[in-house]
C-alpha cells in the first residue's frame, strides 16, 4: 500500500509542504509506504487540449508532470496539496494537476483521493472544492477529515501553530490507511472492485 503526496506549491519546504509532511506521518506510523513529490518552482504549462497524451501516454509538454505520472499510476492513494493564491489553487499546481488528470484517461480509478490545502486567511474552501473535482469526476473514494482539509498561515511556523487544522491532517492519514486496509481486506475476501460502464458523454443538446 503505497500514497503519493503531492506538493503543489512552488515553495518545496512552506506551508503545504508542512501540511503533507503531517499526513505522511501518520500514514508511515500505520504502515502505509509513502512518497512526497514536489512539482518545483519552474513554470508549467497547462492542458493544450491537444490530446496527444491518449496516444503517447505522456504529455507532449516535456516537464515534471511526465515524471508524476507513473508515481501517480503506482499508488493506492493520492493526496494533492496547493497553496491558495487568489481563493484557487496556485497556477503551477492547476496546470500539473489538469494535466496529470487528463493524461490519467480514467486509470486513476479505485485509487483513494484526497485534498489539501493552505492558505494565510480566505479562499481555502472554493480551492478545496476544486481539487475535490479532480477525484469525484475519476471514480476515486474521496478521503475526509474532521474538517475542509485546510491549514492557516504564511509560514511553516505558523502552520504547526494551526492545532485544529494540524489535527485535521493527521485524521486523513489515519483515515486513508483505514479505507486503503479494507479495501486490501474487501480484495483478500474476494469483493471485486466495481465495474465501470462505458462513458456516456453528452453536451446537453443531445
Ligand atoms: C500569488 C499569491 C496569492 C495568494 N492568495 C491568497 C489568497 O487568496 N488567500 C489567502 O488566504 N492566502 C493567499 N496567499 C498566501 C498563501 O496561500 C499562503 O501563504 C500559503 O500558506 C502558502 O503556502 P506554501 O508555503 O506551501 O506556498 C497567496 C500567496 C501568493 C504568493
Amino acid at each position: 500500500m503505497k500514497v503519493l503526496l503531492v506538493n503543489g506549491s512552488p515553495n518545496g519546504h512552506g506551508c503545504t509542504y508542512t501540511a503533507l509532511k503531517e499526513i505522511e506521518k501518520t500514514l508511515r506510523a500505520e504502515g502505509v509506504e509513502t512518497e512526497m513529490f514536489y512539482l518545483g518552482n519552474k513554470p508549467i504549462g497547462g492542458c493544450l487540449g491537444c490530446g496527444a497524451c491518449k496516444k503517447l501516454g505522456k504529455c507532449v509538454q516535456e516537464d515534471v508532470v511526465n515524471k508524476l505520472l507513473p508515481k501517480a499510476l503506482e499508488a493506492d492513494g493520492i493526496v494533492l496539496g496547493a497553496p491558495v493564491h487568489y481563493a484557487s489553487a496556485a497556477g503551477q499546481a492547476s496546470c500539473a494537476y489538469d494535466r496529470l488528470f487528463v493524461m490519467s484517461n480514467g486509470a486513476f480509478a479505485n485509487k483513494l483521493g484526497a485534498a489539501v490545502v493552505s492558505c494565510r486567511r480566505g479562499g481555502a474552501s472554493a480551492t478545496f472544492d476544486q481539487l475535490n473535482k479532480y477525484f469525484t469526476i475519476s471514480n476515486m473514494p474521496v478521503v475526509s477529515g474532521t474538517y475542509w482539509n485546510q491549514v492557516h498561515g504564511n509560514t511553516p511556523d505558523e502552520v504547526k501553530q494551526d492545532l485544529e487544522g494540524m489535527q485535521n491532517m493527521r485524521a486523513i492519514g489515519r483515515n486513508m490507511a483505514w479505507l486503503l486496509k479494507c479495501i486490501e481486506a474487501g480484495k483478500n475476501a474476494g469483493v471485486a472492485l466495481p465495474e465501470q460502464e462505458e462513458k456516456i458523454k453528452t453536451n446537453y443538446i443531445r
